[in-house]
């Protein structure tokens, strides 16, 4: 890694358009899994999983995106999703195991974010960008049967898309002193 670990989060963006046809290796997202896993995490429950789609299932769980804006917006605004969708190259789902818990879903969801960031970063530092998605298909009955994920033991916490970056967008960060408080 040449950058330094602050070079990285700050240099990292949430990554909108991706170079089409080019799918990072699949070992490098293993391996940005695995490192994951290395996430601060509460009684160390590793409360995450994580479902890495194929082909076809990208296809199928595109579909499904394309039918919800088609009963919603017409076929027009379904078809222009759906090409816009099968054009991202690498989708990732993750999840948290459920808890009946309230205090330790709490922190199950806290560890699964930490995940998430490190697999991010690391992605970053390897010239992958990524988008955390959490829109209206990640709640979606449909896309948890399409995954054969059983609701009363895993939530969707987001749907990662991934791939290199067609562009870079730029941000802004509010002054730390708006946000930080000193106490004596
Ligand atoms: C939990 C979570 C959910 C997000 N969901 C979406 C989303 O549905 N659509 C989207 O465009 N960006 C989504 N984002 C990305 C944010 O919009 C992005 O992080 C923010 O604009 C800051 O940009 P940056 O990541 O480049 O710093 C999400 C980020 C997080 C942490």
């Amino acid at each position: 890694m040449s950058e330094t670990i602050a070079e990285i989060i700050r240099g990292r963006r949430t990554i909108h358009d991706f170079l089409p046809d080019r799918m990072p290796p699949r070992e490098l997202i293993l391996e940005a899994l695995e490192l994951a896993a290395w996430a601060p995490n509460h009684r160390l429950t590793e409360p995450w999983r994580y479902y890495l789609l194929g082909p076809e299932m990208k296809e199928k769980v595109c579909r499904l995106n394309a039918d919800l804006i088609r009963a919603a917006r017409g076929d027009q605004a379904a078809e222009m999703k759906l090409q816009r969708w099968l054009a991202i190259p690498g989708w990732l789902v993750q999840t948290c195991a459920v808890s009946a818990s309230p205090i330790r879903a709490d922190e199950d969801f806290a560890a699964c974010c930490c995940a998430a960031q490190n697999l991010m970063l690391y992605l970053w530092s390897r010239g992958i960008g990524c988008k955390w998605t959490t829109g209206e298909l990640s709640r979606h009955a449909g896309l948890y049967e399409l995954l054969q994920i059983d609701r009363q033991q895993e939530k969707i916490t987001g749907i990662f898309w991934y791939g290199y970056p067609q562009a870079v967008p730029t941000t802004l960060r509010r002054p730390l002193v708006e946000k930080l408080t000193e106490l004596p």
